[in-house]
């Protein structure tokens, strides 16, 4: 099968190639490199170029010829979305519009969105499933959601378009083989930040807000393996080419930890007793966000082996240790570990 895959060369991106890769599918990477990077596309080839070049789009679309398009490009930071609104509708929304016509124009039909949890805004009920209302409380959630109603649209409207909206809940943790990993600089996120703190490249870490009504006052969050998620969309991609309807599916474990409980485990993973100071709240952040998720496991028979937050931990701080290990060496070309230059992958050949 062929799969064209925006913004490959980005985190979970760049984790779905690997695995796409391994099992032989055949992959066409579509990435600017804003955010992604080079030497993370592992399988397949890459073409450097943006969704807001409709010709482009089209052209590579209708030399490719993909079965399945599965489309992770788009800007993800929540706080840089409220200052900049205009920058992520454009990009998260009239860039998907435009990556979508091309489909339209070119006879391909099956679409896998990576949605997110910041569609459903502050859940009423948790877990949350995927009949709650969508609520955003920001610009990215936004224009995820209204992506979202976007496909159902089209879905209405077409007989062939068929999609499958994944709904992220909080993805963590790197592959095991340390090939690839969370390679962006500045994140937000609580466990990148952990584990950056503990090798040192953060004098604190920081909890923001610990009067949340939780079991411990900090916020609670379904933690979810970025590989166990690679896997998702696989299994996404070959439910659409047996046939399957357009469906939104909720992906996290199903079980909420605490920062606090995220700050014990990162501790006791990377052995390092790291600095900690409680801080506000942050602007926007729910107090619990748990997935309900056994539709994904029957809709897709999706069955994740990684769902262990100390093995998420593990993972990302493995990862943290290679990649600064790597910043110090050419970080440009495509697998820069020694013996692993070697190539598994199909790169190069296309
Ligand atoms: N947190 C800290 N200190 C930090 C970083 C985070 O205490 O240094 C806290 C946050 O306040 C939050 C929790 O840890 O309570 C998790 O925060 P993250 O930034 O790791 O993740 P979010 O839950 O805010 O965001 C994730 C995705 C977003 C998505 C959102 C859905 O990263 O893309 O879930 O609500 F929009």
């Amino acid at each position: 099968m062929k799969i064209l895959v925006t913004g490959g060369a980005g985190y979970i991106g760049s984790h779905t190639v690997k695995l796409l890769g391994e099992r032989g599918y055949e992959i066409l990477v579509y990435d600017n490199l804003s955010t992604g990077n080079e030497w993370a596309v592992l399988y397949g080839k890459l073409v450097k170029a943006d969704l807001s070049d409709k010709e482009t789009v089209r052209k590579v679309i209708r030399e490719f010829r993909p079965d399945a398009v599965i489309h992770f490009a788009a800007y993800i930071v929540v706080p840089e979305s409220v200052r900049e609104p205009l920058k992520y509708y454009r990009n998260n929304v009239v860039n998907t519009l435009n990556l979508l016509e091309a489909m339209m124009e070119e006879g391909v039909n099956n679409f896998v969105f990576s949605s997110s949890a910041a569609v459903y805004g502050i859940p009423e009920k948790v877990p949350v499933d995927e009949e709650a209302p969508l609520n955003p409380i920001n610009p990215y959630g936004e224009t995820k959601a209204t992506v979202e109603r976007i496909l159902r649209d089209f879905d209405r409207a077409m007989d062939n378009f068929r999609y499958v909206s994944l709904r992220y809940f909080n993805v963590a943790g790197a592959d095991p083989d340390k090939k690839i990993g969370f390679a962006y600089p500045d994140p937000t996120h609580l466990i990148i930040r952990a584990v950056k703190t503990a090798i040192g490249e953060y004098k604190t870490l920081y909890i923001y807000g610990t009067d949340y009504p939780t079991r411990d006052g900090t916020c609670i969050r379904d933690y979810i393996h970025v590989v166990d998620l690679a896997e998702a969309h696989l299994l996404a991609v070959n439910y659409l080419a047996e046939g399957g309807k357009s469906i939104v599916l909720n992906c996290g474990y199903g079980r909420g930890y605490s920062v606090l409980e995220v700050i014990d485990t990162a501790k006791r993973v990377t052995g390092v007793d790291f600095d900690v100071k409680e801080a506000p709240r942050r602007e926007g952040d729910p107090p619990e966000l748990v997935a309900k998720a056994e539709k994904i496991k029957r809709v897709l028979g999706w069955k994740p082996v990684y769902d262990d937050l100390e093995f998420i931990i593990k993972t990302a701080w493995e990862w943290e240790k290679e990649y600064i290990k790597r910043m110090g060496e050419d970080f440009t070309s495509p697998l820069p570990l020694g013996e692993e230059s070697s190539q598994k992958g199909n790169k190069g050949q296309q």
